[in-house]
């Protein structure tokens, strides 16, 4: 029945209101300054539009002013979280739940969908490897898999039952491909990703929200091997609506169609619309190249007007599915709904799972009642917008509960709380802040540090070189460690940090990314026990910046290293030249990262055993079962996250030494034990091999189930033509 509509519909559109709905403006002045575009039908969507009253006077102009009445889509960046901020993606990925992202993105959609936004430019699915990039924070780590499903579930969230349920938003998975494997993590940067690679590792996760039912896509600022994805037809026509049949709206990114003239892709204005168009976009954000240069394009025949046709096809079925046509308005009369308890109580769940426990020495965590003072020392103890993270417009600082409040709520009088944050931000040198800190600290039986990075640190065009701790907050965490007293490290930040040495002067650390509007009881419950951590690296934590790239799915060199090697400070001075053994390793950085993917400490411990597979040897279409005991064996109620990896031994292409195949969360009582199950079809096996074709290749395959990327016992088994 929508198509139909959107045929006659599209019948009835001359060239110029064609054009027009594909071009998206930024909200701009009062509503009779866009209002004369909009009657004329030369907008098809506005971003950044969020006042209810607003939205609806737009939304009159187009419904009731121009010659088709079309309605506007309404955009907004809201990413993990409209007003309730969820912790930032990366954080949401660390704790492998896809509850936890499709409750966070619903929450998102209900909270934005109520002052008239019906389109999020979310999830952001980029693999990403580097965490220089500052956008690293907005995705789902370096896993494809991990992606995958983090990634559908959030489409699942914002989209809610049905796209024309007035409380879904339509999801824009981003960004379409590549953008995460920006040269050197510098923003906007080239990529060179061959296309088994692209293959192998950056698309799936698109499928899968092809596949979850995203209405939109946006294509990415990168030019890979040359091509910018703007004008990219191959992801854009063959490999999108082609080989996956998506068959909603792809976007540019902001001015991406204009910034393929910078890129050196087109010469000017009209080639860049040329190109975007005839690759397969719908609609342009901001640039207006579209707008200005289409008409001519399509009268000189360098565009077709049946490619423009199938571009508003692609635009209006969204609309109709959206529900837009018979309910254009926000219902501006209706209760609020921002950080309804509920909400607050999701985004409070949704950091408890973020929060890795990186070490605990001799048990200093949770902190027991024994402990009768804390200090509470460091920039991000109460820093209520910087502990939200990248990408927050909407979430306010004012209801935003910080670890120190959270931390004397919770404790009362039971506990003397000593304040002495030492750092004013993050990146603030002040020795004399340092030594007043550590001097409050060292009357504390227990020392509670916060440190990380300001939000501004991380997200878009907000790249590192140097990731160690900003500021002097290396020097106060060295000088906390002088006190003696035990120190509880906390770092809130937008990326994993090289934080190799505060973990050594740390008796413990917790990881909590930025963990949004509820960080502060999160952790409180964590610090205290109320919570028990469970989180899980959802990325590779370097030692040092030049390890970088260091991923756990990386293929095997002709050399691998041994884990045994001589590192250079071991080789003594007399020694003179030394072969070192010839293996794939740094010098002076050794092999290891600091923490591997998967990564994460619990209060109680966990015994994996009785590993034990349906079969030894199995065919293409078969199931794979792997079944095993997880037993908590220590003393606290605790989820693990069970995770199972396997190798393609010998393929006609080289494959990386493990990839992450399923996981799952099993919460065990003390002395609990459970059997377990993953189903693994032998189709997820296969890979675009030598030939380019999606093969599961027979012969042998080593498997392991454990709780990171570099443990477990190896099994093995077949699969047979
Ligand atoms: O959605 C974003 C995108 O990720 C980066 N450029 C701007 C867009 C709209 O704000």
């Amino acid at each position: 029945a929508i198509e139909k509509k959107v045929e006659s519909l599209l019948s009835k559109m001359t060239l110029e209101e064609k054009i027009g709905q594909m071009n998206q403006i930024s909200s701009y002045g009062n509503i009779e300054d866009m209002s004369g575009l909009i009657k004329k039908g030369e907008v098809g969507s506005i971003l950044n539009e969020i006042e209810p009253m607003r939205i609806n006077a737009l939304q009159r102009v187009a419904i009731e002013e121009s010659r088709l009445g079309i309605p506007l889509l309404i955009a907004r960046d809201v990413i993990h979280g409209f007003k309730t901020i969820f912790p930032i993606p990366l954080g949401q990925a660390a704790s492998f739940n896809p509850q936890v992202a499709k409750d966070g993105a619903r929450v998102a959609a209900i909270e934005a969908s109520s002052v008239g936004i019906r389109w999020t430019f979310a999830p952001m699915i980029d693999i990403a490897r580097d965490p220089r990039w500052g956008r690293i924070a907005e995705g789902c780590g370096e896993d494809t898999y991990l992606t995958a499903v983090m990634g559908a579930a959030m489409v699942e969230g914002f989209q809610g039952d049905s796209l024309n349920n007035p409380t879904s938003i339509a999801a824009c998975p981003k960004h379409f491909v590549g953008y995460g494997a920006a040269e050197g993590g510098r923003d906007y940067n080239s990529t060179f990703i061959p296309e088994r690679r692209l293959r192998n590792v950056y698309l799936p996760p698109f499928e899968a929200a092809t596949k979850a039912g995203a209405a939109t896509f946006m294509t990415s600022f990168n030019d890979n091997d040359g091509v910018p994805s703007t004008g990219n037809a191959f992801i854009l026509k063959d490999v999108l609506r082609g080989e996956w049949g998506f068959d909603g709206l792809v976007v540019t990114d902001w001015a991406s169609a204009s910034e393929m003239i910078s890129h050196g892709f087109a010469a000017d204005s009209k080639e860049a619309a040329m190109k975007s168009v005839n690759a397969g976009v719908d609609m342009e954000m901001v640039s207006y190249t579209f707008v200005k240069e289409l008409p001519t394009l399509v009268k000189e025949g360098k565009v077709k007007e049946s490619t423009i046709n199938e571009a508003v096809r692609n635009i209006l079925r969204i609309k109709y599915r959206l529900g837009l046509f018979d309910n254009p308005y926000v219902d501006e009369k209706q209760p609020s709904v921002m950080y309804a308890p509920s909400h607050l109580e999701a985004a409070k769940q949704a950091a408890i799972e973020s929060a890795i426990l990186l070490k605990n020495d001799k048990e200093v965590l949770p902190i027991q009642s024994s402990v009768k003072t804390v200090a509470v020392v460091g920039p991000m103890a109460d820093a209520p917008y910087e502990q939200m993270g990248t990408w927050v417009f909407d979430g306010e600082k004012a209801h935003t509960q910080t670890p120190l409040n959270a931390i004397k709520k919770m404790v009362g009088d039971k506990v003397q709380v000593i304040y002495e944050p030492g750092l004013a931000y993050s990146r603030e040198k002040n020795p004399a802040g340092v030594a007043k800190a550590a001097a409050a600290a060292s009357r504390a039986d227990v020392i509670l540090a916060f440190v990380g990075e300001e939000s501004i640190l991380s997200g878009e065009a907000h790249c590192l070189a140097d990731l160690d701790l900003q500021g002097d907050q290396k020097a106060l965490i060295a000088a906390l460690a002088k006190t003696g007293k035990p120190v509880v490290t906390v770092v809130m930040a937008g990326r994993p940090l090289t934080i190799g040495k505060e973990v050594e002067e740390s008796a413990a650390v917790l990881y909590s990314f930025h963990p949004g509007t509820m960080g502060g009881p999160a952790l409180a419950d964590l610090l205290w026990g109320k919570a028990v951590p469970s989180g899980k690296t959802p990325v590779t934590f370097p030692k040092m910046v030049g390890q970088i790239p260091v991923y756990y799915a990386h293929n095997n060199t002709g050399r691998p290293a041994t884990r045994n090697e001589v590192l250079l400070n071991d080789i003594a001075v007399e020694a003179g030249q030394t072969s070192l053994g010839c293996t794939s390793f740094y010098m002076d950085a050794g092999f290891d990262p600091l923490f591997p993917f998967g990564y994460g400490l619990s209060y109680t411990t966990f015994k994996y055993s009785n590993v034990k597979l349906s079969s030894a040897a199995l065919k293409k279409n078969d199931v794979l079962t792997v079944t095993f005991d997880l037993e908590n064996t220590g003393k606290y109620e605790g989820t693990e996250v069970a995770q199972l990896y396997v190798q393609d031994k010998v393929g006609s292409v080289t494959r990386p030494v493990k990839e992450l195949k399923r996981f799952t969360r099993v919460t065990l009582k003390p002395g609990e034990k459970k059997n377990v199950s993953f189903e693994l079809p032998i189709s997820e096996l296969a890979f675009w091999n030598i030939d380019m074709a999606k093969v599961a290749e027979p012969g042998d395959f080593g498997l392991w189930v454990a709780p990171d990327s570099q443990s477990g016992e190896e099994v093995f088994f077949k699969v047979i033509d």
